[in-house]
């Protein structure tokens, strides 16, 4: 039995990974920061509920002592927005380095945490849930600073830690999810989380190791660095 955790559960792209997984035959972990939202209404023998805010390490502890045997997929898929300032003047630092924190600094954290669970004979799948605007080729338009070089620091981090991650058969995927109607996505969004997720699982089931590293939107395009 396949055996996954997913960060940001509750709702939006997590909770439909969650749903998903559990569908497909998955032992879920599934986490929450705050609230358990839609969590609370699925009653699913294979899914464990655990509460974890990403930026703790003591909290990443707490859950890793909790799962047994190995992991064979974590989705650090918990992120946050930022202030979309429309001007130099306006960026708010401390709101900045809260998205660093979460955006760049937490899936590393959670992927260390949870290293022990991954390293195991059958090999692993981590999954970085980044975004097109981590792409320095693709920005235009320029703004959402905090956001931008959050994912552009999670790009990098996940590559820099790959080689190392390979000797230990673990296997890394970079993923846009597509502009996903959720509470960050907004409504105006075109894509719904059922159909973004079911391309990011298609992504997940194709990866191999010599795929490690590679920046994928959720149908399968390659995307600029
Ligand atoms: N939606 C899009 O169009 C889009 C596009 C590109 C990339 N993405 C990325 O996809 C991922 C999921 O996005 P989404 O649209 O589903 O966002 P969302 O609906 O806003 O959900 C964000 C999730 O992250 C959790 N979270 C935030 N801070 C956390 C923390 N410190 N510790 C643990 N969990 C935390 C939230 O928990 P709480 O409920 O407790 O706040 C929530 O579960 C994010 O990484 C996002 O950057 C989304």
């Amino acid at each position: 039995m396949p055996q996954a955790l997913v960060t940001g559960a509750n709702r939006g792209i997590g909770f439909e990974l969650t749903r998903q997984l559990l569908e497909t035959g998955y032992t879920v972990h599934a986490t929450y920061r705050s609230t358990k939202g839609g969590l609370a209404d699925i009653t699913h023998p294979l899914l464990h509920l655990h509460k974890l805010d990403v930026r703790s390490d003591d909290a990443i502890a707490s859950v890793a002592s909790l799962i047994e045997g190995g992991l064979d997929l974590l989705i650090n898929n918990a992120g946050i927005a930022d202030g979309r300032w429309s001007s130099v003047e306006e960026i708010d630092f401390g709101v900045v380095s809260e998205v660093m924190e979460v955006n760049a600094i937490a899936p590393l954290r959670v992927t260390r945490g949870l290293l022990p669970a991954l390293d195991h004979a059958e090999g692993a799948k981590v999954v970085m849930m980044t975004s097109l605007m981590a792409s320095i080729a693709d920005c235009h338009s320029g703004k959402s600073y905090a956001y931008r070089a959050s994912k552009t620091a999670l790009n990098m981090l996940t590559v820099a830690m790959k080689n190392e991650l390979l000797d230990r058969n673990i296997s890394v995927i970079l993923i846009h999810p597509g502009w996903v109607e959720t509470d960050m996505g907004g409504p105006r969004a075109p894509l719904r989380p059922k159909e973004s997720v079911e391309g990011i699982l298609d992504r997940i089931h194709e990866q191999t190791l010599d795929m490690s590293g590679r920046f994928v939107q959720y149908d399968g395009e390659r995307l600029p660095w």
